[in-house]
């Protein structure tokens, strides 16, 4: 088998992080998103992946490289506009050839990886695709499955303004070389897209077999700033901690805190779960649960909790705590010494500021 994973599109919903970043490459508890996706479909035995790429392409061509750090050919397969996941489908189609593949999209996180999602698809030669499904509360934001009494799949509608269930398709989809005439019959839906949904309902309605697998863990599609921090949480829930950097005695550092090698905490209060990245420095603050501090971030006299912080950033003497925040690259958060004491911004477009 082989593996595919989409990281076109735009990531609009993640401004202003994704005006400068693929949104696939931000991380959740200190990881990129899609070197998760690559581990998890390398852990289920395949070896050769496709990454689907648009204009964030030479940044995610630069990160992931030839595949070799995660034991995996990797062949980037450029998308000229997003176009829909069944368009990725098509134009991926000399890369497939005849193989049975595994579709996952590059902004999805999944408890659990997906070896044994795999290894059904695999043991049944009979099965031409294979959709994981799961209970959402919001369905009309995804694509939504309605199945019959027998569990077999009826009806796939992509965000349905009625929802005929609450059963989402989740990133994940199996499929065998008969997608292409699905995705060679198939007509751009209302969004100008080319929707994978409607591909396998083409397949359901000319006799092919699909099958549903329910999953039951948690599964996050990280569209929304707040979904990230909840994949953050969930992940960070899962870590194996790890002291690989300084801890001074004057710190307290709990036991589900991963310190990163490198990385230095100085007088200050770690309550995990939390990970401090690579050449950090966490001096006289308080990092709280559920928060990442990504490689080379000061935090000085500082309290942060429940927030992620990206790479290379500065927060410096902040005297209310930071909670439920996504901090991006090279960002600068301190106390002004120039009175009068007022609120001096640089922000960059699309940026979201809570007050107290
Ligand atoms: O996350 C699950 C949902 O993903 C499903 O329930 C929906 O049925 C499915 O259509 C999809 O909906 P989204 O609106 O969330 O898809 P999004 O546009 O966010 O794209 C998902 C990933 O695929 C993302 O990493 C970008 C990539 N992509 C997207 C498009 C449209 C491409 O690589 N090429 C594309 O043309």
């Amino acid at each position: 088998m082989k593996g595919l994973i989409l990281s076109g599109g735009k990531g609009t919903r993640l401004y202003p992080l994704t005006y400068t970043r693929a949104k696939q490459l931000i991380p959740v508890a200190n990881k990129p998103i899609l070197f998760r996706v690559i581990d998890a479909i390398r852990d289920a035995g395949i070896d050769e992946i496709g990454i689907v790429i648009g204009d964030t392409g030479p940044e995610i061509r630069e990160a992931v490289g030839s595949g070799d750090r995660f034991g995996v050919k990797v062949t980037f397969i450029p998308q000229e506009a997003p176009l829909g996941l069944a368009h990725a489908v098509k134009i991926s189609q000399d890369f497939l050839g005849e193989d049975r593949f595994v579709m996952f999209l590059g902004d999805n996180v999944i408890q659990g990886g997906i070896s044994p999602l795999i290894a059904d698809f695999a043991n049944h030669h009979d099965w031409n695709s294979q959709i994981v499904l799961t209970r959402v509360d919001h369905p009309e934001q995804y694509g939504v499955a309605q199945l019959t009494a027998g569990g077999r799949i009826e009806r796939l509608v992509e965000k349905p303004k009625e929802p005929l269930s609450d059963l989402a398709l989740v990133g994940i989809y199996m499929f065998d070389h008969h997608i292409f005439e699905a995705t060679a019959a198939i007509k751009p839906s209302w969004r100008g897209e080319l929707e994978i949904t409607d591909a396998i309902q083409w397949l359901v309605d000319h006799g092919y077999q699909v099958f549903p697998h329910i999953h039951t863990g948690w599964w996050i599609d990280t569209g929304r700033p707040d979904d990230m921090l909840t994949a953050n949480s969930l992940v960070l829930e899962e870590l194996t901690p790890e002291i690989r950097g300084y801890v001074d005695s004057g710190s307290s550092v709990d036991t589900r805190v991963t310190v990163e090698k490198g990385a230095e905490v100085i007088g200050s209060t770690i309550r995990g779960p939390a990970i401090i990245g690579e050449g950090t420095r966490i001096v006289n603050s308080y990092v709280g649960p559920f928060t990442s501090i990504y490689h080379h971030v000061t935090i000085e006299n500082c309290e942060i909790e429940h927030s992620i912080v990206l790479e290379n950033s500065t927060l410096c003497d902040i005297d209310t705590r930071i909670q439920g925040s996504l901090i991006g690259r090279n960002v600068e958060l301190h106390r002004s010494p120039i009175r009068p004491r007022a609120l001096k911004l640089t922000l960059g477009d699309y940026s979201k500021v809570g007050l107290l």
